[in-house]
């Protein structure tokens, strides 16, 4: 109880009346918790979700191990609620909720397209893309929701010199109008080099770089995005989140197994609530930055409870069903089910 409260009996009733007992609402942090058990797990079968892409239907490309879908989250203090797709949908009716990034986007825009239906399999829903926009939507509901593939939110242009990606330069958020709720994404491509890295030079004001230090570079396009919140959303209209850090499993030694050289053949997760390799350093920066913004966004903090799931990556079973090692992405059923249902419960 505070100590002012002690000396207000009448405040601490207010309090409690109000559902805002401090010490409750701290207690209560639904990204501190361990992995359990659960018979109930998990809440749809791959094989219900026609429209599931063949990238994360890792039980239709061969996995056959099953352990791995029958955990649930378990907060400490308190449960996950269930998650509800009708109420999900009557809730949202009219409105449209839009992720925002690279394949981490897609992976859990797709879990959520599959709990939606999943409850409701009967629902009409139609699906379209225009451009770098694809729109799910339940008809009956006139609920929307959309994924913009954008991996750096900030702009690549290309350019006499080449490929310019330009880390304060934002014009992709032309399309984010309209939206009632957003979940942004971007981290995983800020590595990328070689042939996989989408650029040639990296601009600031009006200086190019052939490179620079990437989590740098990273963290000067999230003030370029924080920017962009702060100028144009509207918080009596739009919910901000962002989706987090999803971390991968390619290196056992950062779950104390050395010989284990990629996430093959892990079957459960790490039990407890810590995970021996500590937290990405990206996550830092994005909780600066994410401290910096006047708009309310609210963090899906999902690193925690994701790096404990060594075991819910497609490995060799993802990838279209070739062969090929995916410690990244999440199989579906599968952990972005759990990152829905938070992100549920955080906008009830
Ligand atoms: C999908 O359904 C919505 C709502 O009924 C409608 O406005 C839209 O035109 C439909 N799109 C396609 C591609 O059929
Ligand atoms: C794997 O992780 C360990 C411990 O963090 C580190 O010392 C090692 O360099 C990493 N190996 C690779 C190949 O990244
Ligand atoms: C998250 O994981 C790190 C590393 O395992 C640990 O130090 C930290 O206490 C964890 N935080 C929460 C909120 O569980």
């Amino acid at each position: 109880m505070n100590l002012w409260a002690q000396y207000c009996k009448f405040c601490a009733v207010l309090l409690i009346f109000l559902g805002i007992n401090q010490s409750n609402a701290k207690i209560c942090d639904l990204f501190e918790g361990s992995w359990v058990p659960d018979s109930s797990s998990p809440l749809y079968n791959s094989n219900s979700c026609p429209f599931i892409e063949r990238e994360f239907n890792c039980q239709n490309n061969g996995r056959s191990d099953t352990l791995y879908l029958h955990y649930k989250w378990q907060p400490h203090a308190c449960n996950l609620p269930r998650f509800d797709g009708q109420d999900f949908l009557q809730r949202f009716k009219g409105k449209s909720i839009m992720f925002v990034g690279d394949s981490l986007s897609r992976n859990q825009w797709q879990s959520l397209t599959c709990l939606l239906y999943t409850t409701l399999p009967s629902t009409k829903y139609n699906v379209s893309r225009i451009g770098d926009v694809s729109t799910f939507t339940f008809t009956d509901f006139d609920v929307k929701l959309m994924l913009n593939r954008n991996v750096f939110l900030v702009d690549v242009v290309r350019e006499a010199k080449g490929r310019i990606l330009k880390l304060d330069s934002i014009e992709g958020g032309k399309l984010w109008k309209g939206i009632d709720i957003f979940i942004f994404n971007t981290w995983h491509w800020w590595n990328r080099r070689g042939a996989t890295q989408p650029w040639d030079y990296i601009q600031v004001g009006q200086q190019l770089y052939k490179d620079m230090d990437r989590v740098v570079a990273f963290e000067k396009a999230l003030n370029t995005w924080a920017k962009w919140v702060d100028t144009n959303i509207d918080p009596a209209k739009t919910k901000v989140f962002f989706q987090g850090i999803s971390p991968s499993h390619y290196n056992g030694s950062t779950w104390d197994e050395p010989s284990a050289k990629s996430c093959v053949g892990q079957k459960e997760p790490l039990a407890g609530s810590t995970y021996p390799g500590g937290l990405p350093y990206a996550l830092t920066v994005l909780k600066k930055v994410l401290g910096t913004i006047k708009k309310p966004v609210t963090l899906l903090d999902i690193t925690n409870l994701s790096l404990l799931r060594k075991d819910g990556h497609p490995s060799i079973y993802g990838l279209e069903g070739r062969t090929g090692m995916d410690c990244s992405h999440w199989c579906l059923a599968g952990l972005p089910d759990t990152w829905n249902q938070i992100l549920y419960s955080l906008i009830l």
